[in-house]
């Protein structure tokens, strides 16, 4: 208690000094003050504890003229908690140096001492600024339209991703709004559950998303919804396969055998965004039906992993029969074939197997170890 009020003898005491050396050395507030006189400069009449200028009413909370007439100490002593909740959206709308704002954010935590309601938050506008990764963290931001306000409003990259991370990890749902605010790479961490929760109704309303980062769980997931989302394109084989284009990397080998018998010249990029799995699974003859004149990109790109995956899980004759010099090359043929005891095992993984005592450990160790050798054959 006893610090509080020497805490409020001293605000005064500072505010009332940094008006006076103002109004000392910066004609220009003075200027300022002199055009809107009724409405800025103190009254005689109006005299209250800290306030040097006219206490901050409603009707002025939007003047565009507030965050130059008032210093940051001004505007701790002459804006009232209640005037800052009744008019947030008009304050947060105003250019305010930092300063202020961390004043207002101030006195916006003890307005709100539990954290900010959504309702509030959505109002924030250039306020929102002030606040941190922390502050944002006891957030509850479940209504896309707040999360939407929200990231508009901050400058910041972290903030922006701190925001859409929360919200994925509260009850937030996942409309078309949301969808839109959320990258892709961030969506895909959004639990399979969650991820499960977006409609098809939503997803045709979205821009496509980047499925590229998600687990080929998430890719099956999002691309199920696609599929009934844009299941009334089929008749029109080109539109589908644009519309289905972002979310292909989820498709299974009977999808891409619907796609091939299509005829849609699938381009090259979206090919290598397929699963490898799926694509092994295709004969030669299907697989020349899905990339129909793109088929060549094959032969250009065959040291790519989808293409080696392809190659490695076909015979010689078949992967002859693509037509485009496309060869079970040297290697791949005789990796089938070569003796365990043949390869080359760097000396830090026969360390490591040394060590190993229990068998099975060893066994998967050498899994492991083989795995690797394999990646750089
Ligand atoms: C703000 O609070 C002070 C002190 O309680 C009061 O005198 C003043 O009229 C209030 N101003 C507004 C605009 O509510
Ligand atoms: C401030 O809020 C009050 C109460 O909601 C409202 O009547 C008033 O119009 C607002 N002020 C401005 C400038 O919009
Ligand atoms: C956010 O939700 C948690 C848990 O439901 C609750 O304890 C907390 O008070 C909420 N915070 C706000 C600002 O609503
Ligand atoms: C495939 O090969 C072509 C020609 O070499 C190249 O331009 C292209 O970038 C490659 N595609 C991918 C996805 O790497």
């Amino acid at each position: 208690m006893l610090m509080k009020i020497a805490f409020g003898f001293f605000v005064v005491i500072s505010s009332t000094h940094q008006t006076f050396t103002e109004k000392v050395h910066d004609g220009s507030l003075n200027k300022q003050l002199e055009k809107c006189p009724p409405m800025l400069v103190k009254g005689r009449v109006q005299r209250a504890a800290g306030c040097d200028l006219v206490f901050i009413t409603p009707d002025r909370t939007d003047h565009y003229l507030l965050p130059s007439s008032y210093t940051a100490a001004n505007l701790d002593a002459c804006l009232n908690n209640s005037v800052l909740a009744a008019n947030l959206t008009e304050l947060g709308n105003l250019a305010f140096n930092k300063d202020q704002l961390f004043v207002i954010k101030r006195k916006l935590g003890e307005i709100y001492p539990r954290g900010l309601p959504q309702e509030e938050i959505k109002k924030l506008g250039i306020i929102l600024t002030v606040y941190t990764i922390d502050d944002i963290s006891q957030w509850n931001i479940t209504d896309p339209d707040v999360l939407a306000e929200a990231v508009q409003n901050t400058g910041s990259a972290a903030m922006t991703i701190a925001l859409q991370s929360h919200y994925l990890k509260e009850l937030g749902v996942l409309d078309a709004t949301a969808l839109n605010v959320i990258d892709g790479p961030m969506l895909c961490t959004a639990s399979e559950e969650k991820l499960e929760t977006i409609s098809r109704t939503e997803l045709r309303k979205v821009k496509p998303i980047d499925i590229s980062a998600c687990s080929q769980a998430k890719k099956g997931i999002i691309f199920g919804i696609a599929k009934h989302a844009f299941q009334h394109h089929t008749a029109n084989r080109q539109t589908y396969y644009n519309m289905m284009k972002p979310y292909l990397g989820g498709a299974t080998a009977a999808d891409l055998r619907i796609l091939a018998i299509s005829r849609i010249n699938m381009d090259y990029e979206t090919f290598v965004r397929l699963n490898p799995a799926e694509v092994e699974k295709l004969s030669a003859q299907r697989l020349r039906g899905l990339l129909g004149r793109n088929l060549n990109y094959l032969k250009e790109n065959e040291s790519q992993e989808i293409v080696q995956h392809w190659v490695d899980s076909h015979t010689a004759a078949e992967v002859m029969s693509l037509g485009i010099g496309l060869r079970k090359g040297e290697s791949s043929a005789e990796l089938g074939t070569f003796p365990f005891q043949d390869l080359l095992i760097p000396d830090y993984a026969l360390n490591n197997l040394a060590s190993v005592k229990n068998n099975n450990l060893l066994s998967s160790t050498y899994i492991a170890v083989m795995g690797i050798i394999l990646q750089y054959v």
